[in-house]
């Protein structure tokens, strides 16, 4: 048996293939079309492993992906491939279009058709696994509930509304066609091999090169946060557990504010890789403008997967970020080829 995973190089989808081969003996295919985000090198380990299969191509891309699917006899897809920042989708929300929404469109159609033509036990067997986002469901005023999988999607931004049209591509497929769907929306990941466009690496490696940490606003707007592990965790229990057409809310219970986030990861540096010149990390935090359209405050509620896949994240906000930090502090040669080329151009853009 063998699984696919789309966007299998992005910072989600390798953690998920690394972690997979940590639990399972089960053949992986990953498909990745390596925009900026996609980096083979994060899923160096894997070289020569012989149940590990890597395809540069575009989930759009329908002969290719029905191709992959009768070779290699998928029996389930895990779909993280998207352009995923949402800064990006505000100064460009066409490949987020594309992407999102057209990619999504185009493989749950190269789907349909090889899912057709299974056998009856291998078609009720088969799952298609859309990984999306807390950020369909809006912005939540201070204090009020958590998102539930009940909650209205009122997406604010291109990116969050390219994944909820997306999610809703999802669950027609699954109420017309009668594709065995299962999807999960969840919060703020951070961990090893994120893209450092995103707050967390952003502001690990600005503060270690002495340049500014840059908090949009007044800091104050909240995410909640969870280790990529733990997420990676969730996933695989869904494919295996989860019922069908069902969607499930994935989450830290760790609401923080940005400021928060940005002080407990200068903290972590001070005790880590004290500067030379005995400053705190901190004194770079440097507000700037905020960005259009910023969601105040999202938080989820996990309670659902918890209670009927019996799934718990095992890192706490601290023991995450402590992992994180060290991460980067250790892959110097990671962070330097990341750093390079596309990724000056985006910081001169967005910060300048
Ligand atoms: P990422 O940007 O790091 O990775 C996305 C990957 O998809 C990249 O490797 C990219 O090359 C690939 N890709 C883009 N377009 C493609 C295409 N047309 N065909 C094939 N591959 C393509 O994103 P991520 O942070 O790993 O997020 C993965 C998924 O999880 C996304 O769907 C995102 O919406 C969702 N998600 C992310 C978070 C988060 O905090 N990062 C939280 C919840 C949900
Ligand atoms: O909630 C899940 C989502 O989390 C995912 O669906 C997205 O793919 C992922 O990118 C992430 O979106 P955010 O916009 O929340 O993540 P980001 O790291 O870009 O920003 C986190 C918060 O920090 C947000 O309130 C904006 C703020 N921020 C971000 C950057 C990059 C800053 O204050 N300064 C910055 O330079």
């Amino acid at each position: 048996m063998t699984i696919l995973v789309t966007g299998a190089a992005g910072f989600i989808g390798s953690n998920f293939v690394l972690d997979w081969f940590d639990n399972s003996q089960e053949d992986v295919v990953s498909i990745d079309i390596l925009t900026y985000a996609g980096n083979l090198e994060n899923l160096s380990s894997l070289d020569g492993n012989s149940h590990h299969h890597f395809i540069r191509g575009n989930i759009s891309d329908r002969a290719l992906v029905s191709e992959i699917l009768n070779k290699y006899q998928i029996r389930a897809i895990v779909n993280f491939a998207a352009e995923s920042h949402v800064d990006r989708s505000i100064h460009g929300p066409g490949d987020f279009i594309d992407t999102n929404i057209v990619g999504t469109y185009n493989l749950l159609e190269s789907v349909r058709s090889y899912w057709n033509d299974l056998d009856e036990a291998t078609k009720k067997a088969f799952r298609f696994l859309h990984v999306s986002t807390d950020e369909v469901y809006g912005s939540l005023a201070d204090k009020t509930p958590a998102f539930t999988e009940k909650s209205p999607y009122e997406p604010n931004s291109p990116y969050s509304a390219s994944k909820a049209s997306s999610d809703h591509l999802v669950r027609a497929w699954f109420h017309t066609y009668g594709l065995p769907v299962l999807t999960t929306n969840c919060s703020n990941n951070y961990g090893p091999y994120h893209f450092p466009e995103k707050l967390i690496p952003l502001c690990i490696l600005n503060a270690l090169n002495g340049k500014p940490l840059p908090i949009y606003g007044d800091g104050k707007q909240i995410r909640d946060w969870l280790y990529v592990k733990d997420h990676c965790t969730a996933i695989r229990e869904v494919l295996k557990q989860g019922q069908i057409g069902e969607t499930y809310n994935v989450g830290g219970w760790n609401e923080k504010t940005n400021l928060e986030v940005v002080e407990t990861l200068c903290a972590i540096l001070d005790e880590l890789k004290p500067k030379s010149d005995g400053k705190r990390y901190a004194d770079q935090m440097t507000f700037v403008k905020d960005r259009p359209g910023h969601d105040r405050r999202y938080a989820i509620d996990a309670s659902k997967l918890e209670r009927e896949l019996g799934w718990k994240p095992q890192e706490t906000f601290e023991t995450g970020l402590r992992k994180t930090v060290l991460w980067y502090l250790e892959n110097e040669t990671w962070v330097n080829h990341v750093v390079s080329g596309e990724y000056q151009h985006w910081v001169e853009k967005q910060y300048s």
